[in-house]
């Protein structure tokens, strides 16, 4: 028995595992050596190598770090919940009063467990399946913004306006045709145009409504608009656009560049951050920004990350003052070569450290005795 180690099968091999041992090619000359974080490309190489399993390292994956992926995903079986009764609504092309109470509730507890929990930054860990893109983007839009109602302050009525705006913000996609919304590849101009009346339809539809207000409404209605006026469908500027609205535009742009979609994969957190910080002031405000950059937990415990330094390290803590500067425990030094000793690098505090990337969460298939 290897102490630390884990036989697993070539094809549960996933990128950021640490190799347990050397690895051959067919003349006897060593291909990969002990010790190496794996990569894409040599997985690839790995499975050519007619070999059905390997060791892989498995002491740098802590109990904690454990215990961290145990957690995600964030508010899981809320969320399942929320995602069910979309469906619901979604097919069901019109708001009766059963669905309505039903998204009241399922708002008032998403706030309920967020105020309880200890932890409100946004969680990166889940992954999405394909087909379920506009029920998970329209409950994760919802989560997210709450968190950024929550950094605002807003009281519990205010919440509830929001959450429920951003829950339903896509709901005239209802009456959009399902060709549309899904054709892989640009939309033509006249479709476009179809696809930009879902916040009218959206607005029409949640007006009908007693029991859902007039700013929940308007968040259908107003989360394309954006602060230079170059928004749809009303064209309105900065302050004209309520916070509401403002805060699910962010979170809208945020999910769906995250996320898989048939067509396209989604681009990595910290990238997407990127994106929307090239953004401040034409798009999105920026104290709007500031805010997000605090809650979205960019690189979740767990997670391998490069520094500039060009060491690689493990994700080991976030402080919640600054999600976006974790502390890192080196792995591999600037050569690419194993750090022995215990090394901790807190990015907070090293300004001029910096991540320049970062690889996903290890999942799964390691053992962790
Ligand atoms: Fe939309």
């Amino acid at each position: 028995m290897h102490s630390g180690l884990t036989r697993i099968d070539v094809n549960e091999l996933k990128e950021g595992m640490v190799l347990g041992e050397n690895l051959y090619d067919s003349l006897g000359n060593i291909l990969l050596g002990d010790g190496i974080i794996l990569k894409k490309s040599y997985i690839v190489k790995i499975r050519t190598l007619n070999i059905s399993k390997i060791w892989i390292k498995e002491n740098i994956i802590t109990k904690e770090i454990k215990e961290a992926q145990h957690n995600d995903p964030y508010l899981f079986e809320t969320r399942l919940e929320a995602k069910k009764f979309m469906k619901d609504a979604m097919q069901g092309f019109y708001l009766n009063g059963t669905i309505i109470e039903k998204v009241l509730e399922i708002v008032n507890k998403l706030i309920e467990e967020l105020l309880e929990s200890d932890e409100i930054v946004i969680s990166l860990g889940k992954l999405r399946t394909i087909d379920d893109y506009t029920l998970e983007h329209s409950v994760n839009v919802c989560i997210m913004s709450l968190i950024l109602g929550l950094s605002y302050g807003f009281k519990y009525e205010e919440l509830m306006d929001l959450g429920v705006g951003a829950i339903l913000h896509d709901i005239g996609k209802m009456l959009i045709p399902q060709e549309i919304l899904n054709k892989p590849g640009a939309l033509t101009i006249e479709e476009y145009e179809i696809v930009k009346n879902h916040t009218t339809y959206g607005y029409e539809i949640l007006k009908k409504s007693e029991e859902i207000s007039d700013i929940a409404a308007e968040v259908a209605l107003c989360h394309h608009e954006r602060l230079d006026g170059n928004g749809y469908p009303l064209g309105k500027k900065s302050e004209q656009i309520r916070i509401y609205s403002r805060i699910v535009a962010i979170c809208d742009v945020y999910d769906a560049l995250t996320s898989n979609r048939v067509y396209k994969k989604g681009i990595a957190p910290h990238k997407a951050l990127e994106y929307i910080c090239k953004m401040v002031n034409t798009q999105f405000d920026n104290e709007l920004v500031k805010r997000l950059l605090n809650c979205v937990k960019i690189y979740p415990v767990g997670s391998v990350v490069k520094l500039n330094t060009n060491e690689l390290g493990l994700v080991v803590d976030i402080s919640k003052a600054n999600p976006s500067k974790p502390i890192v425990r080196i792995l591999l030094d600037e050569k690419g070569n194993k750090v022995i000793n215990y090394l901790e690098v807190d990015t907070n505090r090293n300004l001029g450290i910096q991540i320049t990337n970062v690889f996903p969460k290890f999942e799964g298939r390691l053992s962790f005795t």
